[in-house]
């Protein structure tokens, strides 16, 4: 079965967030003194999310990716891995993590049947990464990395969220250190998620840029994107050594293939990541409805969606009108 919403885009990938906590303070992403936690007993337990999980696979959903705030935190995630891997239309699940905590936690993700990790990693120099994180300990990321390798993960992906004057002058050096240990290096241009981040265009290293710098020392050429509908745009280097990605949600957006939902640590379904709001789910899922009726009220709110911020923000800047208000979800909650 597919779900399709009103630009007949289906419902193929789901992101869930099993915790809005994080060990780290990134500057770009923490709205700290203003948030709201998410409540202990609201936040899903294993077992109502695999119930999730195997009504979106009805539905059509192929992909799952786990999320957080930072999701090695939750414990035993392990154990949620283990069902979710269970469900047998999901063909790939997948963990985006911190990797703080990667390094005693891979050989039991991979044995549980996780697919494939992605690493979020903003800087190789270990003075910036404490700045950065606020209290992160870079070798404690690289040796989690190093476990997810050793545990047999393929491919290892690094995501770096490029800011110019932050971080802009490590993009070699980020694509040397993944050439050298055969991982995906990935660069994310610098979004205006949540509401704390200081965000403004000029922050923002346009896609094109990054690319000119990677292809002027190692030349590249595009492969397209996985599935026809991810994020990141990937390239070959034309030596043979890998690929790297790009994800070029503010100047090349791609809300037109956009097959993402979301949904939040305490069971709200998020159809946009820069959406204000979410849909409840939680009162189903607790409240005794079947799984029918959750399947029906998920497709329901599919198929009536209509989200294109990335493309509606593209189209303010390039005209100079005012980009899209209103109060968004935090990254925390949502999970990138
Ligand atoms: P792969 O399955 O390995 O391609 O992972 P992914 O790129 O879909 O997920 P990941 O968590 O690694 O996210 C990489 C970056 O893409 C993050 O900055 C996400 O916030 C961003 N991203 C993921 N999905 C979307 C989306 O639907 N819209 C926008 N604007 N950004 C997205
Ligand atoms: N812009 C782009 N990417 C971001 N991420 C967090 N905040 C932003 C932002 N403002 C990335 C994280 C992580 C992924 C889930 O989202 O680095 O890799
Ligand atoms: Fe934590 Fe990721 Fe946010 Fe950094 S960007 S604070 S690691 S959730
Ligand atoms: Fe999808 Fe919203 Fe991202 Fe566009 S901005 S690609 S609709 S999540």
């Amino acid at each position: 079965m597919t779900v399709t919403d009103t630009f007949r885009r289906p419902l193929k990938d789901l992101r869930i967030s099993v915790t809005d906590r994080c060990n780290y303070r990134c500057n770009y992403c923490m709205p700290f003194d203003e948030y709201v936690w998410i409540e202990k007993d609201a936040i899903l337990t294993f077992e109502e999310i695999v119930r999730v999980a195997s009504v979106v696979a009805d539905l059509g959903v192929e992909k799952i990716r786990i999320t957080g705030g930072e999701p090695l935190v939750r414990r035993d995630l392990e154990a949620l891995v283990q069902s979710l891997a269970a469900i047998e239309k999901i063909r790939d699940l997948s963990l985006t993590t911190n990797a703080s905590l990667l390094a005693g936690k891979a050989r039991a993700l991979r044995a549980a049947g996780l697919d494939r990790i992605n690493v979020s990693l903003d800087t190789l120099r270990k003075d910036r990464f404490l700045k950065l994180t606020r209290r992160g300990d870079l070798d404690q990321v690289l040796a989690g990395v190093e476990a997810a390798r050793v545990a047999g993960f393929v491919p290892i992906k690094l995501n770096t969220v490029v800011i110019r004057d932050v971080n802009d002058d490590e993009i070699l050096d980020l694509v040397d250190y993944c050439r050298e240990h055969g991982f995906e290096q990935r660069f994310i241009e610098y979004m205006d998620v949540g509401n704390a981040n200081n965000w403004s265009m000029e922050r923002t290293v346009p896609k094109q840029r990054i690319l000119e710098t990677i292809d002027a020392r190692y030349p590249v050429e595009p492969v397209g994107r996985p599935d026809g509908r991810a994020p990141a745009e990937r390239y070959r280097f034309k030596d043979g050594s890998g690929f790297v990605g790009i994800v070029g949600s503010v100047t090349e957006p791609f809300c037109g293939s956009c097959s993402r939902g979301r949904m939040t640590a305490d069971g709200r379904l998020v159809t946009c990541l820069f959406s204000e709001s979410g849909f409840d789910l939680r009162p189903l899922i607790r409240g005794g409805a079947s799984n029918e009726r959750l399947a029906e009220t998920i497709a329901r709110i599919w198929a009536g969606r209509t989200d294109r911020y990335s493309e509606t923000r593209w189209e303010a800047i390039a005209s100079g009108r005012p980009m899209p208000a209103g109060r968004k979800i935090e990254m925390i909650t949502l999970g990138g």
